[in-house]
């Protein structure tokens, strides 16, 4: 269903804010018309509409809860609807709580897995199945190195975002050769709100470079793993090292 002379369509989850702005504007300066998806309108997601708009994309804005998986599928629709086309999926939309072992709240845990993998899950499926129809197209999903060495005290969400390295690996297995999918393992990006100074300077510690990555850093790492032909079923950490490292960082 490609359109020749129409610009490419990224479709970001959570596009509106933190990481998900990064990835929205790479795809905006890379030439891309983008769909914004946000779940809580919030000031910064206007911003990001500003901000694609003054490098020239066309923006779409919709909202949505991505656990579930109508809400999902009128992403698709509505992107459809719009620009006849879609060449990205980002699955950003994620979210970040304790579930210490000895305290395991079901809503909590609920919401892990609703949060992180089945509003990843729901999309790429969708997104997917309707790229590989249509003949290509890549998904990029946004991991956590905590999928491949899990944080202690997180176990929901470790699990969850463990099922997103799965979901990759096995999408990039039942949509090829059509479509590519990879995931991005962040470490230190941005901390959660509530983060303490300390708690913040023991995670930099952790990292080989000593320092917080950026999220033009994950932006651009997601912006390769789509423009690169060759490539599906990976994860790509962008962690500053703190994979390699050891606890005490070295
Ligand atoms: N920040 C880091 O350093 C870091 C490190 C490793 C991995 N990551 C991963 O990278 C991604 C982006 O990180 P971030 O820190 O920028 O994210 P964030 O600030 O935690 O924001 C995630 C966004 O996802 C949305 N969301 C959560 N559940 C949703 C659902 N069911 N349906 C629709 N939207 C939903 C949230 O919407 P609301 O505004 O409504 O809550 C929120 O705006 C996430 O997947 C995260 O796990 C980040």
């Amino acid at each position: 269903m490609e359109q020749e002379g129409t610009k490419p369509v990224a479709v970001v989850t959570a596009g509106g804010a933190r990481i998900g702005q990064a990835i929205v504007l790479a795809f905006a300066r890379a030439g891309y018309n983008v769909v914004i998806h946000y779940r809580t309108l919030r000031p910064a997601v206007q911003t990001t509409v500003d901000l694609a708009h003054a490098v020239g994309a066309e923006v779409i804005l919709h909202q949505a809860d991505l656990a579930v998986r109508a809400q999902a599928e009128q992403l698709l629709e509505v992107t459809v609807q719009r620009f006849q086309r879609v060449d990205v999926l980002v699955a950003n939309a994620g979210a970040f709580e304790r579930t210490p072992v000895d305290q395991f709240s079901d809503d909590v845990c609920r919401r892990m897995l609703d949060d992180n993998l089945f509003a990843a899950l729901w999309v790429s499926r969708t997104f997917g199945v309707w790229m590989r129809n249509n003949g290509n197209g890549s998904i990029v999903a946004l991991a956590d190195v905590a999928a491949l060495r899990p944080w202690r005290g997180y176990l929901a969400y470790n699990i969850a975002k463990a099922g997103v390295v799965a979901m990759v690996r096995t999408l990039a297995k039942d949509l090829a050769p059509a479509v590519r999918v990879n995931a991005v393992a962040p470490g230190p990006i941005l901390f959660p709100p509530g983060f303490s100074e300390e708690q913040q300077q023991r995670e930099i510690d952790r990292t080989l470079l000593r320092r917080p990555g950026s999220p033009e850093d994950v932006a651009e790492a997601v912006l390769f793993l789509c423009r690169n032909n060759y490539i599906t079923g990976v994860v790509l950490p962008v962690d500053g090292g703190r994979l390699l490292a050891g606890d005490d960082g070295h």
